[in-house]
This record gives structure tokens, C-alpha cells and sequence, in this order.
């Protein structure tokens, strides 16, 4: 990451005024052709056509830029830039796999990619199966000799389990599969899978990265030996991202680290109120002391993020807490400057039923004021407990 602080270098990222007539910030290169002056210029960028500027789908400036910035922040060989994060998750575990392999995925990944491999790759004669979280040893016994995949989720969706992701790695190797990680939730400031020895990192810069709810991109951060592979699927499948997307995902990370911070702290504050609450039965969030995962997380991440999870006594419908909040907006998604709410049915894909005494939320921690977000709260509870 280079001597100076990493605050210092996201300021600097991606910004070159001197061959941009001093403007701050780099223009946003639009193109889908990109001509040639010469046959000889034309025939070195075809044959080095995820390198030199060949055609628009392929990369451009811009997107090149924001490649090689993907590259430091992971300490990459190589990176890959994709329309959304689900697309980054897809044809990662697309370029690895054929007719008749087999995958591992835990059972705690984002429901998307739960739907992925139960349909499209079984349409195609793929295997999955999931594997409870932090139980290496079981997860060992469902590896033979099909197994091409481990995907990990580290913290996982919704309840935000924490895989010990050195056992895994090691399994993995032993064993010649490759490793696939999901690092949205804590982005590449607070933990870089590659360092523990994955093999293939992606993030979806929708979250935190772009950090607006205003954008979609991907990242998959790897070696050059997994690259050509996956750039490959990426272009054969006709992934594409705008310059536009590259362009407001860097604009993003100027504040990441400001950001994340905030959202932490602010979530610390309303899991204090949360505990509090007579009516809130658990709480998944990991610098809860008591939470089970959270020394297994302080071993790997330098962060935690804005994301609470909270399961309340159920008496009456959800609508009757939802519908009495107003900072707390109803909405997919997280990592955005807002507060969001997110009614759950269940915690894991596969797992309808955990729990289901409890009414469950996902909340978003946003950068609003604490107070205003707990007195939000406060009205919810009490419109729900009303008789
Ligand atoms: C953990 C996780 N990974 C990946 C994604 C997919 O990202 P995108 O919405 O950019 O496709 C999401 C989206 O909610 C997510 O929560």
C-alpha cells in the first residue's frame, strides 16, 4: 500500500491533473470504439486486448484506471471491474467451473448467490453444497474429488457469521480448490482476503465503496494466473461497466474511510439503545462482546460497519413497528449515506425457520443523527407494543 497512510493515498487515487489541464478530478472517458491509426497498431491490441485500448466492453481509460487503483488497494496482481457485485460473484465462480463439477458456498452467502447456484448452475449440470459456517471439519468432509470451489461470505449475510478463513484457505489448498471470498461488508480497508492466502476476492463497490446509494460496480481482485480466466468469462459474457460507474465509485472512495467510520460509531450507539429494549430479544452485531463470532472477527478485520441485525418478541404484525418509522426507510440494499430498515423472513437461504418466535430486521446504520435515529426507534417500538 506504499509508505504514505492509506487516508493519504485515497485522497490522491486516480487523480492526474497534469495531462488533464489541471482539473482535480480525471474526465470520464466515454467510448465503445476506440480507433487505430495504423494495421499494426490494430493488430498489437488485438493481440493484447485486455492490456492496450482494443473496444469500449473490454475497458477504457477510465475503467483501466480504476483497474489499476483496484490493484494497490488490494496489493493485486490483477483486478477486474464489473457491472454490479453480484455480477463480480457470478462470473468469478463461472470461470471455474464445468459440467459436472461441484462447489462449496456458505450457507450464510447473500441470497442472490444462494439463487444462483440452486438454479442457473444446476441448469448446467453444477453441484452445490452449502456448508454450515466455522466448522472447518465439516466442511472438509464435503470435499471430493469434483469440488472446484470454496465461496465464502466473511461476515455472512443477515446474522454476519465469521468464517476462520486460515483453516479454510488451508483445506482448500491441501486439496487443490480455489477460494472465492465476498468482502463487501468490510471492504478492502478492513480486511484483504488475499493476504490470508484466497484466491479470489470480489466486493461490491454499491455498498460502502461508492457509498451514495446512487451506483452499481463490482471488483474481483486475484493473481495474474487467475485473471486471464476470468477476464475472459467477463467478456465473453458481455459484462460491461460505464466509466460513469468507475467515475462516482472513485469519487466514493475519496470518503470511504471518513464514511465507515462514522457508520461504525453510529451503529455502536443504537446497539447500546437496542440492548436496552426489553422487546429486543437478540442482536447480531459483531463488537458486541457477547456476540460469538466477535473474537474470530477481531482476528481478521480492522472494522466493523453500520450493519445491525435484530430479532423482537412477535406480537403483532411488522408493519405496525415499520410503518411508524420515518428516518428508517423501508429499502434493499446498505452502505449508502442513509439509515435503511429491511423486514426478514429468515437469516440463511436455506434455513426458513430460525427462530421464528421473533419478527427480524436488518438495519442499516446511515449518518444521520443518533438521536434522531433513536427517537425513530423509540416511536416504532411503542406504536408496536400499543394494545
Ligand atoms: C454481501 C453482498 N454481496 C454482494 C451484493 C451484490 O451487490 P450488487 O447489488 O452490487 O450486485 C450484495 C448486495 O446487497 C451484498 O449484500
Amino acid at each position: 500500500m506504499g509508505k504514505k497512510k492509506i487516508e493519504s493515498e485515497l485522497i490522491k487515487f486516480g487523480s492526474d491533473p497534469e495531462i488533464h489541464h489541471g482539473s482535480l478530478s480525471d474526465p470520464i472517458y466515454k467510448t465503445s470504439t476506440i480507433i487505430f491509426n495504423s494495421y499494426k497498431d490494430f493488430t498489437k491490441a488485438k493481440k493484447n486486448r485486455f492490456k492496450l485500448p482494443y473496444y469500449g466492453r473490454f475497458g477504457n481509460y477510465t475503467t483501466k484506471r480504476f483497474e489499476n487503483l483496484v490493484c494497490r488497494l488490494y496489493a493485486s496482481e490483477k483486478s477486474i471491474i464489473t457491472g454490479s457485485g453480484l455480477s463480480a460473484i457470478t462470473i468469478s465462480l463461472l470461470s471455474f467451473l464445468s459440467k459436472g463439477d461441484e462447489l462449496l458456498v456458505s450457507e450464510n452467502c447473500y441470497e442472490p448467490v444462494f439463487n444462483f447456484c440452486k438454479n442457473e448452475l444446476k441448469r448446467f449440470g453444477i453441484k452445490t453444497s452449502f456448508f454450515k459456517n466455522n466448522l472447518p471439519s465439516e466442511l472438509e468432509k464435503l470435499i471430493n474429488n469434483k469440488t472446484k470451489i470454496i465461496y465464502l461470505e466473511s461476515p455472512g449475510s443477515l446474522n454476519y457469521e465469521v468464517e476462520d478463513i486460515e483453516k479454510i484457505v488451508k483445506i482448500a489448498k491441501k486439496n487443490n480448490i480455489k477460494t472465492i471470498i465476498d468482502n463487501t461488508w468490510a471492504t478492502f480497508l478492513g480486511f484483504n482476503p488475499l493476504r490470508w492466502g484466497v484466491d479470489v476476492v470480489v466486493e461490491s463497490c454499491t455498498k460502502y465503496f461508492s457509498g451514495h446509494s446512487d451506483n452499481f460496480c463490482g471488483i474481483i481482485a486475484c493473481s495474474e494466473l487467475n485473471y486471464n480466466k476470468i477476464k475472459l468469462t467477463a467478456v465473453r459474457m458481455g459484462d460491461f461497466v460505464s466509466s460513469e460507474s468507475c467515475f462516482y465509485a472513485l469519487r466514493g472512495l475519496r470518503t470511504l474511510s471518513v464514511r465507515l467510520k462514522k457508520h461504525e460509531e453510529n451503529a455502536l450507539k443504537i446497539f447500546k439503545f437496542l440492548k436496552k429494549k426489553k422487546i429486543v430479544k437478540e442482536i447480531f452485531f459483531l463488537p458486541d462482546k457477547k456476540n460469538i463470532y466477535h473474537k474470530l472477527w477481531k482476528k481478521y478485520f480492522n472494522n466493523a460497519n453500520g450493519l445491525i441485525t435484530f430479532g423482537i418478541e412477535k406480537k403483532v404484525g411488522v408493519e405496525k413497528f415499520l410503518d411508524s418509522l420515518s428516518l428508517f426507510k423501508i429499502g434493499f440494499s446498505w452502505g449508502g449515506y442513509e439509515s435503511l430498515i429491511l423486514p426478514l423472513n429468515q437469516l440463511k437461504p436455506e434455513i426458513k425457520n430460525y427462530k421464528n418466535s421473533l419478527n427480524w430486521f436488518r438495519i442499516h446504520i446511515g449518518l444521520e443523527s443518533t438521536e434522531d435515529m433513536i427517537i425513530d426507534l423509540k416511536k416504532g417500538f411503542d406504536n408496536y407494543e400499543k394494545k
